[in-house]
């Protein structure tokens, strides 16, 4: 359902080029739950900007469920980024003036998801925060804040979640429990996942693990 065809990236360092990716190749089952390992700075969140359609590869091709990014324009691939694909990341990027319910009901609007207030509660019902549908993200601690991140980033029901290192900033009790929500929802919705992580632990709950050295994915 996801495929990465000879894929070149770099990057432009003052005068000099960083070379990411030279020529990656990859492909991933729908309903496919990976882990990408790899060192800082190897480009594990370049991979994730790529296949989200966030930045351009140099050349290349990717596809996901048969459609190419090459053959949208920059406003169709935007609608089609909001439409299959959910977040959530190492900082959980909520939006600091909208309460728990209100971020989670973000991509319902922008994907024109029936009854998103419905879906938004039954899902932080589903991730343990129904009691906290009015907190601001200031108010709520750092694995709450990732419940919610995890619930938005479901509430459109994506093809496809790309988490990048998500239980990074939290402790370890809570990043287990946080990931338990994650992998109990993604099952329950077969949904594909490409997840970053350091630790061997949360790679261990994906059905592969693979290792980004050297810009390639072994
Ligand atoms: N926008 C950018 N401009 C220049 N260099 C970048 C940019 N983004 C990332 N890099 C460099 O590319 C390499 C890979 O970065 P990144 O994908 O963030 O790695 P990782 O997530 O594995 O730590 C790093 O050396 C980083 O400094
Ligand atoms: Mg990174």
């Amino acid at each position: 359902m996801l495929e990465l065809k000879s894929l070149k990236k770099s990057y432009l360092q003052g005068s000099s080029k960083i070379n990411i990716f030279e020529n990656l190749n990859f492909h991933i089952q729908k309903g496919q739950r990976i882990a990408i390992m790899g060192k800082s700075g190897s480009g594990k969140s370049t991979l994730l900007s790529l296949i989200s359609g966030i930045i351009k590869p140099d050349s290349g091709e990717i596809l996901l469920d048969s459609t190419s990014y090459n053959d949208l324009e920059e406003s169709q691939l935007n609608d089609f980024r909001a439409t299959n694909i959910g977040f959530v990341f190492q900082n959980f990027h909520l939006v600091s003036y909208l309460n728990a319910l209100e971020n989670v009901m973000l991509p319902a609007k922008v994907c024109n998801v029936a009854n998103p207030k419905e879906k938004a509660i039954e899902l932080l019902k589903s991730v343990g925060l129904s009691h906290r549908l009015d907190h601001l993200p200031s108010q709520l601690s750092g694995g709450e804040k990732q419940r919610v991140a995890i619930a938005r980033a479901l509430i459109h029901n994506p093809k496809i979640i790309l988490a990048d290192e998500p239980s990074g900033n939290l402790d370890e009790e809570t990043g287990i429990a946080v990931m338990d929500t994650l992998f109990e929802l993604i099952k329950k919705n077969n949904t594909t996942l490409v997840l970053v992580t350091h630790s061997k632990e949360v790679a261990l709950r994906c059905e592969k693990t693979y290792e980004l050295v050297s810009g390639n994915l072994v």
